[in-house]
């Protein structure tokens, strides 16, 4: 049985004073539980308050929004997978859709970055989806497969199996549109399916996520459909009462 991953994205969102407040009203919030894994992807400058503030609370896993794939250099305002694992990092999010489509980043970059995640230690949590003309022409499987593929490329079975997927599709996120929780389980069956394909025996280890426009209100109905093993969060994170709530749905 895979336990449930509430994850909370905050984006550009919470600097050092903010989440030292932040924290302080979430952790008297949600008390540790063992049935369930919460990750937290701060911006990176907030990491080490965050280290801090969770001294004492190991249930309480941290991210890195985005690495750079190569391991050290000439790279100006770019941070390796090693130098996040170094601040405390243990997760990095990797091809999250504002990457993709504010930045530019490109299916070949994800699976660069996954395998720099990898060879540092860090779990890659990968996220695919579709944009909403996408959708419309029924392009879904094919473009989640695809960048699904393209960002495993690298990784072997070992690796793979510590890696999470997040399906977000582009046209739920930030909109307060969600996915139906039975159109998130097809997409997410559909992803299931690859990853038996992919990393065989050890594909039931990865916890697949679903991420867009999750709140307080809907984070259970998501949370118990088929094949949903947890939730990315983005908006609904920023708010440390609401995402005590969302962390123990
Ligand atoms: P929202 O929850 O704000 O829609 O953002 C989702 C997301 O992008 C999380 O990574």
């Amino acid at each position: 049985m895979r336990k449930p991953v509430l994850a909370a994205n905050w984006k550009m969102n919470h600097g050092p004073s903010d989440a030292r407040a932040f924290m302080r009203t979430f952790l008297a919030r949600y008390s540790r539980r063992s049935d369930r894994s919460v990750i937290m992807f701060p911006p990176a400058v907030t990491l080490p308050d965050m280290v801090a503030a969770t001294k004492e609370r190991p249930d309480i896993l941290l991210g890195i929004q985005n690495i750079y794939w190569e391991d050290k250099g000439a790279f100006t305002g770019e941070t390796s997978a090693s130098i996040a694992r170094d601040a405390g990092a243990r997760v990095a999010l990797i091809g999250h859709s504002e990457r993709r489509h504010v930045f530019g980043e490109t299916d070949d970059q994800t699976r660069r970055k996954c395998a720099a995640a990898a060879r540092a230690g860090l779990r890659p949590m990968l996220c695919v989806g579709e944009r909403l003309e996408e959708r419309r022409a029924g392009e879904t499987e094919k473009v989640v497969l695809r960048q699904l593929h393209a960002g495993v490329a690298d990784l072997d079975p070992a690796h793979m199996a510590q890696m999470l997927v997040a399906y977000e599709p582009v046209w739920a996120i930030g909109t307060g549109q969600t996915a139906e929780p039975r159109d998130a389980s097809a997409v997410h069956a559909l992803i299931r399916g690859a990853l038996k394909q992919l990393a065989a025996d050890r594909a039931s280890e990865i916890p697949i996520l679903y991420g867009g426009s999750v709140n307080t209100g809907n984070a259970q109905a998501l949370l118990a459909a088929q094949d949903v093993d947890g939730l990315l969060v983005g908006g609904a994170s920023l708010d440390p009462e609401g995402w005590a709530t969302i962390a123990r749905s």
